[in-house]
């Protein structure tokens, strides 16, 4: 089994893709730690655990993590994930916030890989500012995972922050951050970035199948999408795009991406509208060695097959 730590934002995308790695045979999931991203970490936590309740499995450890982002405080997400997270909805399972872990996100993170040097599979779907304190904390933090998957970043330069700018949403919110993991992590990574997102969108018929599941979990990931696919439906996407789970897949099972290129990146830090862009060098203009994978195609047919069966699997209801 590929052990993971998922660092997360939870948020609605993030939701599916934790429900994907819990249902898979083939991954064990140590820890979920949160940080502030789509909406604030006390959210966040509470959302992971209201997951782990519908996905029986409340057994795995919960770790809060930083509040804010490392230099300025970003923007939450509202405007797609509602002010909790997960839309504002009444009726989500309540949940014990006890439950939450006392050491923080960015600690247990390193205790952990330190007690499984280079097994663990650090999955990373909100912004960094975890891993950077992780790092900060122990420079030799990278070198003790197996790899690090990341849902961030861009290959072209488009955005999908409500201002406009030329970054994805979670370099954007710390940028630092992303720069320090891009500079420092030192172990193998893979990006997913939202051009990517945008470049691999999934036919509306097979998600409304999903939608129309009536076991438990399927009720909850179509009760938390439903505000969001009015959003998808207001930009006339053509089909439907899956940003995090789609890093749980490529953490689990590599061959998912069909096509990819190897190039040395960094994040910009200044720039009206291109603070937290992820700027690519792909003639390799500076001569330095590649420091992540960019995965530019999925294999959609095997990413619906793997998603579907999060909520075929048994009828409970
Ligand atoms: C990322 O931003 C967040 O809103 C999503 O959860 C995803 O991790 C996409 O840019
Ligand atoms: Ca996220």
């Amino acid at each position: 089994k590929t052990k993971l730590i998922i660092d997360c934002d939870a948020g609605i995308d993030d939701a599916q893709a934790i429900m994907l790695a819990l249902a898979r045979p083939d991954a064990e999931v140590l820890a979920i730690t949160c940080v502030s991203g789509n909406t604030e970490v006390d959210h966040v936590c509470r959302n992971v655990l209201r997951i782990l309740t519908i996905c029986d499995h409340i057994e795995i450890p919960v770790y809060r993590g930083c509040t804010k982002a490392l230099v300025d405080h970003g923007k939450h997400a509202k405007f797609y994930h509602g002010l909790d997270g997960l839309c504002d909805l009444k009726g989500l399972p309540e949940v014990d916030m006890n439950l939450i872990q006392t050491e923080h996100a960015s600690c247990a993170m390193n205790r952990i890989v330190g007690e499984n040097q280079g097994k663990i599979t650090l999955i990373c779907i909100g912004p960094l500012t975890n891993v950077a304190v992780a790092l900060r904390l122990n420079p030799d933090f990278g070198k003790q995972l197996k790899k690090c998957v990341i849902m961030g970043g861009n290959t072209e330069g488009q955005g999908n922050i409500e201002d406009g700018s030329a970054a994805e949403f979670n370099f954007h919110f710390d940028p630092e951050a992303a720069y320090m993991v891009l500079h420092e992590l030192s172990c193998p990574i893979t990006t997913f970035s939202w051009e990517a997102v945008l470049q691999n969108q999934y036919p509306w018929d097979w998600l409304k199948r999903i939608l129309n599941i009536k076991t438990s979990k399927a009720i909850f990931h179509s009760t938390i999408l439903r505000t969001s696919l009015d959003k998808h439906n207001e930009w006339q996407f053509p089909g439907y795009s899956f940003c995090d789970p789609t890093v749980v897949a490529i953490a689990l099972k590599e061959t998912i991406v069909t096509k990819s290129r190897d190039v040395f990146a960094t994040v910009e830090l200044q720039g009206r509208l291109s603070r937290g862009q992820m700027v690519s060098d792909s003639r390799n203009l500076q001569k330095t060695p590649p420091n992540v994978k960019q995965a530019l195609e999925i294999d959609r047919d095997l990413m619906m097959e793997m998603f579907s069966s999060v909520f075929e699997e048994r009828s409970d209801s």
